[in-house]
């Protein structure tokens, strides 16, 4: 059976899912996601990644659309997936309607979209040796705390990154961190962790909430305070959290080495695992 995938209320062929020219999603960015990880049948934090859509929907003024309704086409495409591992991928635009700026007359449907793909987990190796990532200016707009489809300047800073040989690029504003192109940043000093508060400037990342509680309950405060890039340098640990990047260590930003790659990160992705129901390696 071809992959199937949902489309405005409906489980459709994927070669038959058509969505209109005249998308506002396609052509003014005016769409808003999620990436759900999926281990097993488990739909890791599906709440709270329905309340981040919801609110960045509120915020741009979207009529709500049928979450469950979203769930249970989710759950049905996982199934048909049958993989040990997959993301879902939702997409919400505020609709067709010939181009405009103006928002389109209300009752303008919106265009709903979910797909479900096969994930290959990072290799144990990867992990145990972290990853390399690189630096580069947050050219982006200020509201990156709504997710949406707007995602060139991370398109661009991801490819400079993979360019130079790394797999991540981390954004800086004004000489400090702010996140990376798909996952929040956080440092270990001192056994203390810190990241970015959640401001406009972030993403207030699903995982990055996911991790300060999983670091609570192994008796680990996170300080919510900005940093700066030489702070980030002389870090006894450096890691990314995100959807699909899970819990990643860092050992070379900009080719300077981190004291550290582990162990409380790798003890916190352990912990993840843990709390997904992931089988442990
Ligand atoms: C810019 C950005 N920051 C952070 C994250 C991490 O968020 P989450 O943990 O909810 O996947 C993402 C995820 O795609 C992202 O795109």
């Amino acid at each position: 059976m071809s992959v199937r995938v949902f489309l405005n209320g409906q489980i459709v062929p994927q070669a038959e899912a058509y969505i209109s020219i005249d998308d506002r999603g396609f052509l003014f960015a005016d769409a808003v996601y999620e990436v759900i990880h999926v281990y097993g049948s488990h739909l890791f934090a599906w709440d709270l990644h329905m309340i981040r859509l919801t609110e960045g929907m509120q915020e741009l003024g979207y009529a709500p659309v049928d979450l469950g309704a979203l769930k249970t086409a989710a759950e049905t495409l996982v199934a048909e997936a049958g993989t040990p591992e997959s993301s879902v991928y939702i997409q919400v635009s505020r609709g067709a309607q010939p181009r405009a700026h103006l928002f389109p007359p209300a009752g303008t449907p919106a265009t709903v979209l979910l797909w479900v793909r096969p994930l290959t987990p990072f290799s144990p190796q990867l992990v145990q040796q972290g990853v390399d990532v690189i630096t580069v200016a947050d050219d982006r707009w200020t509201k990156v705390w709504i997710k949406t489809v707007g995602l060139l300047p991370n398109v661009l800073a991801k490819q400079a990154a993979h360019e130079r040989g790394a797999f991540e690029a981390i954004f800086v504003r004004d000489g400090m961190v702010t996140e990376a192109t798909s996952a929040n940043l956080f440092i270990v000093r001192q056994g203390r962790l810190q990241t970015a508060p959640v401001t406009n400037y972030i993403l207030p990342g699903i995982t990055r909430q996911v991790v300060i509680e999983l670091a609570a309950a192994m008796g680990l405060d996170t300080e919510l305070r900005p940093f700066a890039v030489e702070t980030m340098l002389h870090s006894d640990e450096v890691f990314l959290t995100g959807t699909l990047t899970e819990v990643m260590p860092i050992r070379r930003v900009d080719g300077h080495p981190i004291a550290g790659v582990g162990p409380l990160s790798h003890r916190l992705l352990a912990a993840l695992h843990d709390r997904a129901g992931r089988p442990a390696e």
